[in-house]
């Protein structure tokens, strides 16, 4: 009965779907009757409107995404909803911008925050779909451990149960949108063989050897390969890991320039996040990104920053440190060193934080980010923005030239007329003052 009601939702839904000159669209169009089927089965939901320039810049490739998923035969339907139309759908789940991407998964929501491509798409929601534990086989993880080079996996060995188990399951049903979880059964005549859970990234494993209740936490930590990629667009999820990010300014087109010193710095970094590896305390407190190009970096730090470069970013607070050393000049140890330092530091409250979030700085950081902003216009288009800027200024320079240079006294003139000469410019106010019997007198 409740399979019933729940078809003829649908139905209703899809009634609002496309018209007759439309091609046909595996992508539903979806109304306020959404709330009601949500947590049924697995939806990949476009929320947009219908002024928005990214939302029609994504919508074709949405429906690409509609056919890829529906070619699939896993069970998700794809759909899009026009929060314009029906508004009580983006309160109730509390959508702020457009478009806004969400997978739905037996009431679990995971907001979608990658690139706008097919591929990252289709891969977001099949790796949302697929099961949130995969089991394999012992014989399997080789492969397992081929692909996690670049991104992680958490793999659980034993039998499938004990609290350990119930942990991993527990951060598997918490994070399956971020990682990709795996249980391994045990080999029954291995005597090697014991219950761990590990991760594998970067060609290493690593185990968790903590209290049980801060799995999760682990996973959230430990998701990241050694040494990646921060954009605008991830550095936030970087940087609610729990690490500090211990960021990298070089350039994508220089790591390939074998006499450029970027090259060189990139390579040091990527070395010290290895050695890292080897010093747990470090290692539980640091991540490495790298960024391509100074932009992001100038950003936080408010200033220009010129590449290589390396400082330590909290992205909670917003806070960052810096080296004395000249990063050119920089070793493996002595990057390590710093990080050595800037732990003690951060523990001992002895080091310098740059940045912040107090109300000044962000202030500081409003007016930069404008200034940066408006640089960065007239970099990459001159003449757009002279005109953008230059028109409305010439506006105002000529209204503030025609108000500062205008001839009051002629308008003077033209009200009071010549007969009364001793209204000048000192008299300006008694002209409000109630007329007195001596100003009439003055008048005639
Ligand atoms: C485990 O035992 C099976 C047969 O019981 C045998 O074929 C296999 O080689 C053994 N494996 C190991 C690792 O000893
Ligand atoms: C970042 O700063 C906040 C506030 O000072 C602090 O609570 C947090 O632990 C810091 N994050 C890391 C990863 O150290
Ligand atoms: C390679 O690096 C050198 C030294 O910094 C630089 O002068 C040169 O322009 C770079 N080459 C390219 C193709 O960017
Ligand atoms: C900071 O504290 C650590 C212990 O947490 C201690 O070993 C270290 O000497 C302290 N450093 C300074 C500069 O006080």
């Amino acid at each position: 009965m409740a399979k019933l009601l729940t078809h003829s939702i649908i139905a209703f839904i899809i009634l609002h779907a496309s018209e007759a000159i439309n091609p046909p669209t595996s992508v539903l169009d979806l109304s306020d009757k959404f709330l009601e089927v949500k947590d049924e089965g697995m939806w990949f939901v476009e929320f947009y409107a219908p002024w928005c320039a990214h939302c029609k810049r994504l919508h074709p490739i949405w429906d690409q995404v509609g056919h890829a998923l529906s070619d699939s035969d896993l069970p998700i339907r794809v759909g899009k909803l026009d929060c314009t139309r029906f508004p009580a759908v983006s309160n109730k789940l509390g959508i702020q911008g457009y478009p806004t991407i969400l997978f739905f998964r037996n009431e679990h929501v995971i907001d979608y925050r990658g690139g706008r491509e097919k591929e990252s798409l289709v891969s977001f929601a099949k790796r949302c779909a697929a099961p949130i534990v995969e089991t394999i086989e012992a014989s399997q993880l080789e492969k397992v451990k081929l692909s996690s080079r670049s991104q992680p996996s958490f793999v659980f060995f034993g039998d499938s149960s004990g609290p350990l188990f119930d942990a991993f399951n527990t951060a598997a049903n918490a994070k399956f949108s971020i990682a990709r979880f795996y249980s391994v059964s045990p080999i029954q005549n291995d005597s090697s063989f014991r219950q761990r859970v590990i991760v594998l990234k970067d060609n290493v494993e690593i185990e968790f050897n903590e209290e049980l209740d801060k799995l999760t936490e682990w996973v959230v930590r430990e998701r990241w390969a050694g040494f990646i990629q921060a954009t605008s667009s991830n550095l936030a999820e970087i940087g609610a890991s729990g690490k500090l990010v211990v960021l990298i300014v070089s350039s994508e087109t220089q790591k390939l320039n074998s006499s450029s010193p970027i090259r060189d710095f990139h390579r040091t970094a990527e070395d010290a996040s290895k050695e890292l590896r080897k010093q747990p305390s470090l290692w539980n407190r640091f991540q490495f990104a790298w960024l391509d190009g100074p932009d992001l970096a100038s950003q936080i730090q408010m200033a220009t920053v010129s590449e290589p470069h390396l400082f330590v970013f909290n992205y909670t607070s917003y806070e960052y440190y810096l080296s004395e050393d000249e990063p050119t000049q920089m070793t493996t140890k002595s990057i390590l060193t710093f990080l050595e330092q800037t732990a003690d530091g951060v523990d001992n409250e002895t080091i310098f934080a740059f940045g912040g979030r107090h109300l000044i700085t962000r202030i500081k950081r409003m007016i930069f980010e404008l200034y940066w902003n408006i640089a960065q216009m007239f970099a990459t288009q001159p003449l757009l923005s002279s005109c953008l800027f230059g028109v409305p200024i010439a506006f105002l320079s000529i209204i503030c030239y025609s108000i500062c240079s205008a001839d009051f006294t002629v308008d003077r003139d033209e009200f009071y007329g010549d007969e009364d000469e001793l209204l000048d410019d000192e008299d300006r106010e008694e002209i409000e003052l109630p007329e007195t019997d001596d100003d009439h007198e003055k008048a005639e």
